[in-house]
C-alpha cells in the first residue's frame, strides 16, 4: 500500500472470517452473538485484538485488566471492534527457573495467537521485563499491524526517609543485611514499601529500558513508555492507543514496515543513552533476527562508544522513573541526542521520529542530562571478547566500580547455582577484594534459561569489611536493577563446553573492559588438554517444553531465540480459512 492509502472493509482480514455468506462465516458471526453483540456491532470493521498479559502472579501488570477497558474504549471511539485475548504473563519475580526461559513461549503464542485469530491489528499489553520483547517478537513474526501499550512504571516510595528503587535497593539492603547494618525487622518492615503500586520496577531496569526501546523503535504513541502505571494520563493512553490501533488496521502498517535497520539502531542508541539494562542486548538481537536484520554485538560496542549517558536513573544514576517523566520522558532525551539518531525512521502514528519528539523539553537537567554534563561520556555497556569469551560477553562499565574494569585477579570457580550459594559464604576460601568470582553452568541451556544471577553475591565476610564490589565472571545476565563490576553473557556459554567451563580455581583472569578483553592465563597447550577431558554434562529435559528449549536455543550472542523462528527472508502468510 502506498503512504495514506486504506483497506477497503472487504479487504481486511478479518472479513474472510466474518463477511461472507457461507457455511463458516455464519458460524463466526453466530457465536459473536452469542456473547451479545450484533452485527453492527461488528460488521465491516476492524477487529483489534489486545493481547492481555494480566494474571494475579504478575503484580506489575495489576492494573492491567482496567487498561484493557481503557484499550476497547479507544477502539468502539475509532469504529472498531475490540476483543481481548489474554496470553501468558511473564512474572519476572514469580517464573522459574526464570521468566526469560518462557519468552519464546510468550512470543510463539502471540505469533500465533495473531495468526489463527481474525486480528486486523493487535494492541500488545506489556510491560514487566519479558513481556515486551515476547510480545514485539510474536507481532513481527506474525507480520499483524501492532502496536504496544506499555505497562508504566510504578510510584515513587520511600521508607525511613530515602527514596527507594525497586529491585536495585533490594540488592543493596541485602548486602546492608549481610554486612550486618540491617536487622531482620528492618528488611522484613522494606517488603511492605518496596513495590508500593502497580506498574513495573520505576529504575531504568529492563522494563524500562524495553519499553523505552518498544517507543523509539516507533511501536508506540509518543511519550507513552514514561507514563507511570497509575497517572491518569496512564488511562488517556490506553484509550489513545486503542485509537491508533483501528487507524494501523485500515492503513495495514505492519511490524516489518517499521522495524528495519535504522529502527534498531535508533533503539542501540537510545539504550546506551538511558544507561539501559543488559538484557536488551538479548532482545534486540531476537527481535532482529525475527525481522531479518542482521545485528552484531558489535554494533552495540560501535554505538556505545559514541553515545553518551544522559539518563541520570538508577542504578546508574540517582533518579527513579517518575522522575524522568517529571523531566520530560523518553521524548525530551531523544531530542537531545537527535543527531545520533535516524530521524527519518516511522512509527505506528504515521509520523517520522523525528516529528514525534520534536519540541519536547527537558524541565529537570540533572534528571535529564544536557550533552555537555552527561552522566558518561560514552560507553554505558561495553563487549569483551578473548580466550574466554571467543563469541563476546557484555558488561556495564557505568554501573561497576571504575577501579575494577581494568583487573587481573585470580578466579574462585563454582560449578552452578546450588555450588555458589553452598559456599560462597565459607570463610574456607579466604577469598580478597582481588579475586574473580566465577559462576558456570548458568547459560541459555546450563541453568536452563540464562537467569539473572551474574550479580553474584559478594561473601558476607568481605561485605562486612566494607567491599561493595568485585569482578564476576558468568555465563547468567544479571536484572537491569542490578549493578557491579559483572561480566555477563559468556558466550559459548559453559553447559556446552564454552571456556568458561575450563575455568579452575586458582587460574589467573585478566579484565580489561578499556581493552575490550578477557583472558584466561593459561597456555594453549593446558587449554586444549582441559578441553579434551571437559565432558557434556545431561541435558536437564527429556520431554515437553524443556527439551524443545534445549534443541532450539541460541547462545546469547545470538539473541536465546528459537533457531525455527528466525526470519528466513519471508513471513508465513495467515492460513486460508477452510
Ligand atoms: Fe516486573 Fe521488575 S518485577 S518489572
Amino acid at each position: 500500500m502506498t503512504a495514506g492509502e486504506r483497506l477497503k472493509p472487504e479487504e481486511l482480514r478479518s472479513h474472510r472470517y466474518l463477511g461472507p455468506d457461507d457455511l463458516r462465516s455464519f458460524g463466526h458471526r453466530s457465536r459473536q452473538k452469542q456473547a451479545g453483540f450484533s452485527t453492527e456491532d461488528f460488521a465491516g470493521k476492524p477487529v483489534i485484538g489486545i493481547l492481555n498479559t494480566w494474571n494475579d502472579l504478575i503484580s506489575c501488570h495489576a492494573h492491567f485488566r482496567q487498561r484493557a477497558e481503557d484499550i476497547k474504549r479507544g477502539v468502539w471511539q475509532a469504529g472498531g471492534f475490540p476483543v481481548e485475548i489474554p496470553v501468558m504473563g511473564l512474572s519476572e519475580t514469580f517464573m522459574k527457573p526464570t521468566s526469560m526461559y518462557y519468552r519464546n513461549f510468550l512470543a510463539m503464542e502471540a505469533e500465533e495467537v495473531l495468526r489463527t485469530y481474525p486480528i486486523d491489528a493487535a494492541v500488545l499489553m506489556g510491560g514487566c521485563d519479558k513481556t515486551t520483547p515476547a510480545l514485539l517478537m510474536g507481532a513481527l513474526s506474525a507480520n499483524v499491524p501492532s502496536i504496544v501499550m506499555p505497562g508504566g512504571p510504578m510510584n515513587r516510595t520511600s521508607w525511613h526517609g530515602e527514596q527507594l528503587a525497586s529491585g536495585t535497593d533490594v540488592w543493596r539492603f541485602w548486602a546492608e543485611r549481610g554486612a550486618g547494618r540491617l536487622s531482620c525487622e528492618s528488611w522484613c518492615d522494606l517488603e511492605d514499601y518496596i513495590a508500593a503500586s502497580p506498574g513495573h520496577c520505576m529504575t531504568m531496569g529492563t522494563a524500562s529500558t524495553m519499553t523505552a526501546l518498544a517507543e523509539v523503535l516507533g511501536m508506540t504513541l509518543a511519550g507513552a513508555s514514561s507514563l507511570p502505571a497509575t497517572h491518569s494520563g496512564h488511562a488517556r493512553m490506553a484509550a489513545e492507543t486503542g485509537r491508533a490501533a483501528v487507524e494501523l488496521a485500515w492503513r495495514n502498517r505492519r511490524p516489518t514496515d517499521l522495524l528495519n535497520r535504522s529502527a534498531f539502531e535508533n533503539a542501540i542508541t537510545t539504550l546506551m543513552a538511558l544507561g539501559g539494562s543488559t538484557n536488551a542486548i538479548v532482545h534486540l538481537m531476537a527481535m532482529a533476527g525475527r525481522a531479518g536484520v542482521a545485528l552484531t554485538l558489535e554494533d552495540f560496542d560501535r554505538i556505545s562508544q559514541r553515545t553518551p549517558v544522559l539518563a541520570n536513573l538508577r542504578p546508574t544514576g540517582t533518579w527513579v522513573m517518575a522522575d524522568f517523566f517529571d523531566a520530560g520522558g523518553l521524548c525530551a532525551l531523544l531530542n537531545q541526542i537527535g543527531d545520533l539518531l535516524h530521524l527519518d525512521a516511522s512509527t505506528v502514528q504515521f509520523q517520522t521520529l523525528g516529528e514525534a519528539i520534536a519540541g519536547a523539553q527537558v524541565w529537570n537537567e540533572d534528571v535529564i542530562r544536557r550533552r555537555d554534563n552527561p552522566v558518561c561520556a560514552t560507553g554505558s555497556l561495553a563487549v569483551l571478547r578473548g580466550n574466554l569469551a571467543p563469541d563476546g560477553c557484555v558488561i556495564k562499565p557505568a554501573a561497576a566500580q571504575a577501579a575494577l574494569l581494568q583487573h587481573r585477579g585470580p578466579a574462585v570457580v563454582f560449578q552452578n547455582y546450588p555450588d555458589l550459594k553452598a559456599r560462597i559464604d565459607d570463610p574456607a576460601l579466604a577469598l580478597t577484594p582481588d579475586h574473580v568470582i566465577v559462576l558456570q553452568n548458568a547459560g541459555p541451556l546450563g541453568a536452563p534459561g540464562i537467569p539473572e544471577w551474574g550479580m553474584l553475591p559478594i561473601p558476607k565476610y568481605l561485605l562486612q569489611q566494607g567491599v561493595r564490589d568485585m569482578v564476576r565472571i558468568s555465563d547468567a545476565r544479571m536484572s537491569g536493577t542490578s549493578y557491579g563490576a559483572c561480566v555477563l553473557h559468556v558466550s559459548p556459554e559453559s553447559f556446552v563446553g564454552g571456556p568458561l567451563a575450563l575455568v579452575r580455581t586458582g587460574d589467573m583472569i585478566r579484565l580489561d573492559v578499556v581493552g575490550r578483553t578477557l583472558t584466561l592465563e593459561i597456555s594453549d597447550e593446558e587449554f586444549a588438554a582441559r578441553k579434551s577431558q571437559w565432558v557434556a554434562p545431561a541435558p536437564a529435559f527429556t520431554r515437553g517444553y524443556g527439551k524443545l528449549y534445549a534443541e532450539q536455543t541460541t547462545q546469547a550472542h545470538e539473541g536465546c531465540d528459537f533457531r525455527f523462528l528466525h526470519a528466513d527472508g519471508s513471513h508465513d502468510p495467515p492460513p486460508a480459512i477452510y
